[in-house]
């Protein structure tokens, strides 16, 4: 069984995301942020869009006190806790659903309880864990994952990071899946964090002097995060871009319809942010894919109400077609109602 993280309220985009991968979810499991499934031998292991993390052989654990919910916990993983070799992170929460965050302090709490019974009992494997902050979101680990989803009940799971199909692993080392962004008070926009989020999870940013085209660029962040990083922007947008980016020296503004421009060249990065229906935004990833204009790309694909997520699919189709292994469809910590997807065209 592997347990599914998600925002609240997106419990049902997510169930209807595992359906169509071929998981059979456990209703009985079903909780707000969480779903939980069984993955049966010789199907890909699904990454749902609206998922922020996995946590594989998931366990539920009861109990009235903390101390029993922690005895819980460590008598549920304490052989694969013994048996594991190598570093591992640990990370006690509550998910990111409405009411949840009640539950904060007493995940604290419980976390201490944990940590003074790994100590006592697991000095060993205790030696080995490390803080998730000094690895890099690509390194090997174990994860160690206790969510709180109600005061006498959670749900446990300590698994090694494996690839996905497309290559990337799962769990994320970041608590929740979400790898935090570090405000910047020089970027045009928050839309900034968006793609800074993309980078971490794609394991590649832009380098220097590489060509990156910023489609619906304006008023900049997207632009402003390539440009940091020394790449060469060509920016689409009939809006004006706001300074540090505007009248950048590696910097060319074309005032033209991000849908229909395209490049003289191929390209390094297409960034593509533009405000558009689903639909428009996936054509638009679709026709650059098939001119194979671009090595690397995020996409933004945003949503109005929650009628239109079955464009997800959509958007899977069109990285299947195209020959994408390599690309992941997610909603980012930084996202509203939208999805982002990343990936390389090749190495
Ligand atoms: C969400 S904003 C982009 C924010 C930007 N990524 C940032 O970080 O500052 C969307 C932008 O898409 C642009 N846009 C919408 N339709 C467009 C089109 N057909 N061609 C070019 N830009 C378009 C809008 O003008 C708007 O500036």
């Amino acid at each position: 069984m592997i347990g599914f993280l998600c925002r609240g309220g997106f419990e049902g985009v997510v169930s209807g995301e595992l359906a169509r991968a071929g998981a059979r979810e456990d209703r009985s499991l079903a909780r707000a942020g969480l779903a939980v499934a069984e993955v049966a031998e010789g199907i890909a292991r699904p990454d749902p869009a609206f998922a922020s993390q996995s946590l594989p052989s998931i366990e539920r654990v009861e109990g009235e006190s903390v101390a029993a919910l922690a005895r819980g916990v460590i008598a549920a993983t304490r052989e694969k806790l013994d048996a594991s070799e190598g570093a591992w992170v640990q990370h006690v929460l509550v998910t990111e659903a409405e009411g949840s965050r009640s539950l904060a302090s007493r995940a604290g709490l419980l976390g201490r309880t944990l940590d003074g019974l790994l100590k006592e009992g697991l000095r060993r494997a205790s030696k080995r864990r490390v803080s998730w902050e000094t690895l890099a979101p690509g390194d090997a680990a174990h994860v160690f994952q206790v969510a709180l989803t109600r005061r006498d009940e959670v749900f446990c799971s300590f698994a090694k990071r494996e690839p996905l199909a497309s290559g990337f692993l799962e769990p994320s080392l970041a608590p929740l899946g979400r790898w935090p962004v570090a405000a910047c008070r020089e970027a045009p926009s928050s839309a900034f964090r968006k793609v800074e989020e993309a980078y971490v999870l794609l394991g590649r940013e832009p380098k220097e002097n590489e060509s990156v085209c910023d489609l619906g660029a304006a008023p900049g962040g997207w632009s402003f995060s390539a440009l940091r990083r020394g790449a060469r922007v060509t920016a689409v947008d009939r809006a004006e871009l706001l300074p540090p980016v505007r009248g950048h020296e590696r910097l060319s503004h074309l005032k033209k319809d991000a849908f229909s421009w395209e490049p003289e060249e191929r390209l390094d990065w297409l960034l593509c942010d533009a405000i558009a229906a689903p639909e428009k935004t996936i054509s638009l990833l679709d026709r650059w894919l098939e001119r194979d204009w671009c090595r690397r790309f995020v996409v933004n694909v945003k949503f109005k109400g929650n009628e239109s997520y079955g464009a997800v699919e959509k958007l899977r189709a069109v990285l299947s077609r195209r020959g994408v292994v390599r690309a992941r469809v997610k909603q980012l910590g930084s996202d509203k109602n939208e999805v982002t997807c990343l990936g390389h065209r090749s190495s």
